[in-house]
Order: structure tokens, then C-alpha cells, then sequence
């Protein structure tokens, strides 16, 4: 529940709070979902991250696996004008994320309903957040792979997931996860399998690309780690 702001909150609070609201203003979806897009993009440091990799570069951005496109409000309300190229297999999302950003009016944004593995061909920075777990090992083995191809050929990527690991947090994150299966929220398939770190970044390692590899859980409880991946070339 977001509570009216104090009087005596500090201005950068208040403009967080309407930039929040404002973004979520713009979804055609339940209170339920618009709670959760704020909830999302105040406590999920992915979205920063993203921001900071790539605000400087003249590249598009491309999303993969963008669900309901909240990265492109992001990057927009900062300031950050890079074309941006979403997709995501579930339709029902995309349909959400292409009303919501005409409704706040973003420019040179498209969405558009596609697997993971139908990555664009033109020159992008290429961003996956939080997908990895959702593919079964084959068709995550193949993605990576040609991400790293990219990579080899300059392309920079950024990856955030949770991986695999005996940690509470990891616990957690599994625990979590059966909830959103139940649920229904995303489809996937039954069986639970987050990579593990050594899995992300090999097929880079293997190309020749230097990645750098972080904790990224912010104000979350998940075992999430970013993975920032660039080609020899681009040092
Ligand atoms: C946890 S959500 C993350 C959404 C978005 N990347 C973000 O961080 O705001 C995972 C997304 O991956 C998508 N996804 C899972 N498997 C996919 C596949 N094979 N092809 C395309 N999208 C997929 C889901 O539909 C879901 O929207």
C-alpha cells in the first residue's frame, strides 16, 4: 500500500513517489499489477543497472523476454533516449507493455510478441532480465550461445538472474518461485532450474569476452547476480 507522502518528505522522495505513479498510471491492468510495477521499480536495482551500462551509448537497446516493458518507462523517465526493442512470448503482456508506453507517450519504443531465441539481428546492446530459469537447459545452453556470439562480434550484454547455489538467499528464491508458478503469472515449464554462475558466463569466456560478474539483489530478498559481458574488442 503506498501511503499519501509526509509534508515534510524530502523532494526527491515525492518525485520518486509521482514517477512511480505516473508509470503505473499508464497500464490497462488491475490495482493488484499496478502495485506490483511500483513495488518493482522501487525496490529492483536491474532497471539502474541497465541505465548505467548503457546511457551513454548510441546503440538501441534490445529487451529480451521484456514482460510488461517496464524497463523502457524506466530509462525514459531518466532521460535515457536509446531506441528500445522488447519482446516477450507472452502476448498478454505485450499487449499491456505497447498500450501502456502510447499512453505515456514513449517514442521510438516497440514491443512485440517473440521467443527468446528470435533475437533481432541489427547491432543492439543486448539486456535479459531474469529469464534465464524460465528456459529449460537446452534452449538456455542455445540462447547464451548466441548472445556470446554477439558478444565476440561487439555487442555488449547485461544479464541479471538468480543462480544456483547453497545459500539462504537462493532458498528463498526458489521458494518464491514455486509461488509465481503457481500462480500462473509466467508461463514456464514445471521443473524449477536456475543456472548456475559457471553456466552464464562460459559460453562468453569460451568466445573471449570479459565478464564482470556482481551481486545485484538491492532491496530484494533473491540470489540475483548481474552479468556484464563485453567483447575484447570494446576494451
Ligand atoms: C520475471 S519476468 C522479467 C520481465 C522483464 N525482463 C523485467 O525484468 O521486467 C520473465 C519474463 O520472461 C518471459 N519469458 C520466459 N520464457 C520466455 C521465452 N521462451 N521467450 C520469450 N519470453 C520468455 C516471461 O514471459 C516473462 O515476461
Amino acid at each position: 500500500m503506498i501511503s499519501s507522502p509526509c509534508p515534510s518528505a524530502p523532494e526527491g522522495l515525492l518525485a520518486k513517489r509521482a514517477r512511480l505513479r505516473r508509470i503505473a498510471a499508464r497500464f490497462d491492468c488491475s490495482a493488484a499489477t499496478r502495485y506490483y510495477i511500483i513495488g518493482k521499480i522501487a525496490t529492483d536495482p536491474a532497471y539502474a543497472a541497465v541505465l548505467h551500462q548503457f546511457r551513454d551509448s548510441r546503440l538501441p537497446i534490445v529487451d529480451i523476454g521484456c514482460g510488461l516493458g517496464l524497463l523502457a518507462h524506466y530509462l525514459r523517465e531518466h532521460g535515457c533516449a536509446a531506441p528500445l526493442h522488447g519482446y516477450d512470448f507472452d502476448a498478454k503482456k505485450i499487449r499491456l507493455a505497447i498500450g501502456a508506453a502510447a499512453r505515456g507517450g514513449l517514442r521510438e519504443v516497440k514491443f512485440e510478441v517473440g521467443d527468446v531465441a528470435d533475437l533481432p539481428p541489427q547491432a543492439a546492446n543486448l539486456v535479459l532480465l531474469d529469464v534465464l530459469h524460465y528456459l529449460e537447459a537446452g534452449p538456455r545452453r542455445d540462447l547464451l550461445e548466441l548472445l556470446a556470439e554477439r558478444a565476440r562480434n561487439g555487442a555488449s550484454v547485461l544479464i541479471r538472474g538468480a543462480v544456483r547455489e547453497p545459500s539462504w538467499r537462493y532458498r528463498f528464491t526458489v521458494a518464491q518461485e514455486c509461488w509465481t508458478r503457481w500462480s500462473g503469472w509466467i508461463p514456464s515449464p514445471a521443473r524449477i532450474e536456475f543456472p548456475t554462475i559457471a553456466e552464464i558466463v562460459s559460453p562468453f569466456e569460451a568466445a573471449g569476452c570479459h565478464c564482470e560478474v556482481r551481486p545485484l539483489w538491492g532491496r530484494t530478498p533473491f540470489n540475483s547476480r548481474l552479468v556484464v559481458v563485453k567483447s575484447r574488442q570494446a576494451e
